[in-house]
């Protein structure tokens, strides 16, 4: 049996322990929780995890529950907090993204690692999916040559989720470089093998999302939901992503605003690589249905690598041979197979047999240049990214 101990015990963690982790090792069992709604989290603990012990805090967790490692599966504003007291305790821990949510953070949470034997896998999935790391494998055999430029893209079909549920709430998000493109930023760097240096960004706000409703209102209540292209009855009818419960007003003044900060419609970087490498990233969040698209275009002298996770396809150009060739991968996994290599990390690190793909590293990476693209398109100018160990 493998003892897991788990702080913030939600629906992402609760979703990955019950799937893939439990996939990979049936043997685990979640027996100490750190969670102050001790009710709610219960009600999400599977069966064979119900005499799981509730405790105050992490250090009391560790000091009385004989565990073998440890999750932290709070909301963002959290991460690093409780990854900065794990990074003492040497247990392998899996680590929530963003690893922090803003620069003080970040530094702490790095200087907590420095001369740390806590070894972690960070939840990024999408670097670890299969179709990812066949890129990876293609571009690092020369596929591509020395790798010159890159395009990814991100049109998200869920995005209403960051409007009408509590990633509406900047201050625990801190918008949706962190909160989303922490995925792609890092898988970009792992596709070039080279940190981003140099970011130049900018996002729409309140364009689409957010606006003078109401605060609190949901469709239920709402004398429009008739005619509102969001309402579950018009979602259902048109075909069209998003819940299909009633939910809250994705046009609501509690949405925020410019002012207090709130989440962008849809944002871009154009990214400068340590190797000379440059590229952009854009992500939108409006889009539905057909629209959705993410993935990457690499290229070099000699080829074009490209992919696309919802299509499940990956296409290798030849520039100066005439052969190009299209792989379609496997379907049906949790963020495109992304989530059960995670937990194949996860429980090798535990069981000593497997080192982590996404170690405390990459989440900084990728923290340090989601922050410094929050930073420019908030100002308006290049912002250099603070590199691990500057
Ligand atoms: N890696 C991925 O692909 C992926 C996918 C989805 C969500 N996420 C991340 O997962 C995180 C959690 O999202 P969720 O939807 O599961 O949220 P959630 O609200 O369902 O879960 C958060 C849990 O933390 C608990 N909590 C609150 N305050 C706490 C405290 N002080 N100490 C300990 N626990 C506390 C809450 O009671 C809740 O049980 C987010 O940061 C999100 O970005 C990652």
């Amino acid at each position: 049996m493998l003892r897991l101990g788990v702080v913030g015990y939600g629906r992402r963690i609760g979703s990955l322990i019950e799937g893939p982790f439990r996939a990979v090792e049936p043997e685990l069992r979640v027996v100490g929780v750190v969670d102050p709604d001790e009710e709610g989290a219960r009600a999400r603990l599977a069966t064979c995890d119900r005499e799981a012990v509730f405790y105050e805090s992490l250090s009391d967790m560790v000091q009385r529950g004989r565990l073998d490692a440890l999750a932290i599966g709070t909301r963002c504003n959290l991460h690093a907090p409780y990854a900065i007291e794990a990074a003492a305790y040497d247990l392998p821990l899996f680590l929530e993204k963003p690893v922090a949510i803003s620069m003080d953070q970040a530094v702490a949470l790095e200087r907590a690692f420095e001369g740390s034997d806590c070894p972690v896998v960070v939840s990024f999935p999408l670097r670890v999916s299969p179709l990812c790391m066949l890129a990876r494998d293609y571009i690092a055999a020369d596929a591509v040559g020395d790798p010159v430029h890159v395009t990814a893209v991100n049109y998200v079909p869920y995005g209403t989720v960051y409007w009408e549920e509590d990633y509406r709430d900047f201050a625990i998000t801190q918008g949706l470089f962190l909160q989303k493109a922490t995925h792609d930023l890092d898988y970009l760097m792992f596709l070039l093998a080279s940190p981003i240096v140099r970011v130049a960004a900018m996002a729409s706000w309140e364009r689409v999302f957010g606006g003078d409703r109401p605060a609190g209102l949901f469709c239920s209540e709402c004398d429009d939901a008739q005619s509102c292209l969001e309402s579950p009855e018009n979602r259902a009818r048109h075909g069209t992503d998003g819940s299909r419960e009633d939910h809250r007003c994705v046009f609501g003044s509690d949405c925020g605003s410019r002012l207090t900060g709130t989440n962008e419609d849809c944002s871009s970087a154009l990214l400068e690589f340590a190797s000379g490498a440059h590229g952009v990233y854009t992500q939108v969040f409006y889009t539905r249905r057909d629209a959705a698209a993410r993935g990457a275009t690499v290229s070099g002298y000699l080829g074009t690598v490209s992919f696309d996770w919802y299509t499940n396809e990956l296409t290798r150009v030849r520039h100066h041979a005439p052969f190009s060739a299209t792989e379609h991968a496997g379907e049906g996994a949790s963020h495109f197979g992304g989530d059960i290599e995670l937990a194949h990390d996860f429980i090798g690190l535990i069981r000593g047999t497997q080192e982590s793909r996404t170690p405390i590293d990459t989440g900084l990476r990728s923290v340090y240049a989601c922050l410094a693209a929050k930073e420019s398109a908030e100002r308006g100018r290049f912002v250099a990214v603070r590199q691990i160990g500057t």
